[in-house]
């Protein structure tokens, strides 16, 4: 079968496309799965640039969306023909996070989905949303629960509540559907004027250019009516923390997911704790919490914003241009 593979230390001059021995068959609890789409994560990239170690030959990617070719026997969730989608942490079914590290996470700890087919435990997929291309179940595994974790299972989103995103990558864009489709409002931030007119017409109530504002936690702040927003999806890091202290209301939650402006940095602690604001770390989510969020997405009917797909040979080009930050929503690979 085709498969990319990384060759060690990584570098996205080191991701080959290869012929690799078919899987086989599955054995007890396993199914066959036939893969048509990944999407990309920042995760993966890192990995793939090499500024995460892996093993030599790694196939990469943690989202993998495709067919049921063939089950093992004991498997009862699928049946052959299903559409499905890979869960981030296979080994966390559900209940409390499980995993603090990426040792059981496909395209890092152990082989992602850039192949053509994979031979797993049944309990490494859920079923995708009914009617959705392939393309768009993939984006589902690390992006998609990501936001829906942020706002939901840990943020406790409910009608009327304000939603702050930061940028307009793939977990924001995500957020910015959710939590609209729950009866929310969105404040978007951007560096790009014209990706905010594209995140008002998917329904952002208010947007602000954090380049051309660099003091946003006030300007956003403000546009609550000086209350405040009940939830911040945190990408940033260090770089964007203490503004969005700023933005976010008393009592209010940060989901603390992203590492776009570094590791490590200042936290202006005297400012959280005045906030008196939840501040909680997260890495995705469980696959009951997978099977929860496909079922809000086939009942919303809410579709995610996939800005370029590109074929699984040209997996490189596609880093590159997630590299550029040029993209909005999510960038997909297909075969
Ligand atoms: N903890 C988890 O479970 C988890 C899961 C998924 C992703 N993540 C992390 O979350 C982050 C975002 O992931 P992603 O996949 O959505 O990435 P992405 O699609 O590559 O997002 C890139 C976008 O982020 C925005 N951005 C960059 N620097 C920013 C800043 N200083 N302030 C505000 N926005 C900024 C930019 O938006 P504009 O172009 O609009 O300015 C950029 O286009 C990454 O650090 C990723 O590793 C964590």
């Amino acid at each position: 079968m085709k498969a990319i593979t990384l060759a060690a230390p990584g570098g996205l001059d080191k991701l080959t496309l290869s012929d690799l021995p078919d899987p086989g068959q599955p054995r007890r609890g396993e199914v066959r799965v036939a893969l048509h789409a990944s999407s990309l994560n920042f995760h993966d990239y890192l990995v793939c640039a090499g500024m995460s170690q892996t093993a030599d030959g790694r196939i990469p990617l943690a989202d993998g969306a495709g067919i049921v070719e063939a089950v093992g026997e004991g498997v009862r969730d699928f049946t052959v023909g299903d559409a499905v989608v890979s869960c981030f942490f296979p080994e966390w079914q559900s209940g409390p996070p499980l995993v603090g590290d990426f040792r059981g996470v496909p395209g890092d700890g152990i082989d992602g989905f850039a192949r053509e087919h994979a031979v797993l435990p049944a309990t490494a997929f859920t079923k995708a949303p009914a009617g959705w291309s392939h393309a768009e179940a993939a984006t589902i595994t690390t992006a998609g629960l990501t936001a829906w974790r942020a706002l939901v299972v840990d943020g406790g989103l409910k009608a009327g509540d304000t939603v702050l995103v930061l940028g307009t990558g793939g977990v924001s864009i995500y957020a910015l559907q959710i939590a609209r489709a729950m009866g929310c409002e969105v404040i978007v931030t951007s560096s790009s004027d014209e990706k905010l007119a594209r995140a008002k017409a998917l329904g952002a109530t208010h947007t602000v250019n954090y380049k051309k504002q660099p003091k946003w936690g006030r300007t956003v702040h403000d546009l609550t009516g000086g209350r405040g927003v009940d939830i911040v999806v945190e990408v940033g890091g260090p770089g964007t923390l203490a503004q969005s202290i700023e933005a976010v209301r008393i009592g209010g939650h940060i989901a603390l997911i992203g590492v776009l402006t570094g590791a490590a940095g200042e936290v202006p602690t005297a400012a959280l704790m005045v906030k008196q604001a939840r501040l909680q770390g997260l890495v995705v989510g469980s696959r009951d919490e997978q099977e929860d969020f496909v079922r809000a997405l086939e009942a919303a009917a809410i579709h995610p914003i996939i800005d370029r797909t590109f074929a699984l040979a040209d997996l490189a080009e596609a880093f590159r241009y997630l590299e550029g930050a040029g993209h909005f929503g999510k960038i997909a690979v297909t075969w």
